[in-house]
């Protein structure tokens, strides 16, 4: 079964054709990145224009070496996103299927994330995913290709939002998540520098890291007052140290206690080679095995929404024109 998929929830147009949920025949995406830029973050009319301009040449281009006749179903990410970028998407993906009288096939944007690794690895579910990413810090258990549980998510901030905010006030471009990662890697020391690590009270899996960004920016509001030299690099790897501390401590204790022992990582922030490695270290020493998806298919792209897609075909899951886009939605 091939299906084309449509992603335009945040600020990259990507469209992509996959072949029963595993294959992919094609995989386009136009970031947006440069038009936000000068902003330091995603400006949602902005972008809704941009996928509106870009939404046709990226599906003809993911379209380029095959026809509409060899498509099964059209899918698009309806939720979670800025309302206006997931209706471009939406509305373009209903269109395609309207016309083609093909099924429609909505697909949430964290579960495209968790389908990313099927594009990666041999991996099938029950597994514990921590979908990690610029909008979502979740710990998911994913008990079938359709059937998901959140056992924890971030009060306030992403961990993504956190990478970026700190990025940002130590003079990084937008995102800066890549900007930190980079810079943690030149730091060859120990450092001194002490991070909190937020916890939320009765929940404890769910995840705070409005308190951590708050440190590290009066870390280094009160460096510059006393007139003291920012080494950045430090700063960055205490803040990704930090951050893979809390990521593994609480994965690990749920996978103990409900007994998961495969563990996988999904979202932007999963492309994180300090986050990466703390996870590795930790699978082994602790005898689970770890999934981590492709840096292609780390950020946002359209081929994980079609691995998604066709899961939720499998499982009847399809929709009539009447579909809406969602901000925010559970699953
Ligand atoms: O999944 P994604 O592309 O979009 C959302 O669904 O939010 O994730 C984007 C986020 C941004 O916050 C970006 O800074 C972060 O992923 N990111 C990274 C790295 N690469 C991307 N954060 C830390 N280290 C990286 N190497
Ligand atoms: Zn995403």
């Amino acid at each position: 079964m091939r299906i084309l998929a449509i992603e335009t929830s945040c600020d990259e147009t990507a469209a992509a054709v996959i072949e029963n949920g595993r294959h992919i025949i094609s995989n386009v995406v136009s970031s947006q990145i440069q038009l936000h830029k000068r902003y330091g973050g995603v400006v949602p009319e902005v972008a809704s224009r941009a996928h509106c301009e870009s939404i046709y040449p990226v599906a003809l281009q993911a379209m380029e070496n095959i026809g509409f006749d060899d498509i099964d179903a059209i899918a698009a990410t309806n939720t979670p996103g800025l309302i206006g970028a997931l209706l471009t998407g939406l509305s373009f993906a209903k269109g395609l299927a309207y016309s083609l009288g093909k099924p429609l096939i909505p697909v949430n944007h964290i579960t495209g994330h968790i389908a990313s690794l099927y594009l990666s690895a041999d991996l099938k579910p029950p597994f514990l995913a921590l979908v990690i990413s610029g909008g979502h810090t979740s710990i998911v258990e994913v008990k079938d290709y359709t059937v998901f549980r959140i056992i924890g998510r971030t009060r306030d901030d992403a961990v993504g939002e956190c990478f970026d905010k700190c990025a940002r006030a130590l003079g990084f471009p937008y995102p800066g998540g890549i900007y930190i990662d980079k810079a943690a890697a030149e730091f060859a020391d120990t450092t001194k520098i002490s991070l909190t690590k937020p916890k939320v009270d009765g929940a404890e899996y769910d995840f705070s890291f409005s308190g951590l960004k708050t440190s590290v920016l009066n870390l280094i509001n009160n460096s510059k007052m006393q007139n003291n030299v920012i080494n950045v690099n430090e700063i960055a790897f205490a803040l990704q140290n930090t951050i893979a501390e809390i990521l593994t401590q609480k994965m690990l204790k749920y996978a103990k206690m409900s007994g998961y022992d495969m563990i996988a990582l999904a979202g932007g922030v999963s492309a994180n080679t300090g986050i990466r490695k703390a996870f590795s270290k930790m699978c082994e020493r602790e005898n689970l095995k770890l999934y981590l998806p492709k840096p292609q298919f780390c950020g946002d792209n359209a081929a994980m929404i079609g691995a998604q897609a066709y899961y939720n075909f499998q499982a009847g899951i399809t929709a009539d024109l009447n579909l809406n886009a969602y901000a925010s939605a559970n699953f």
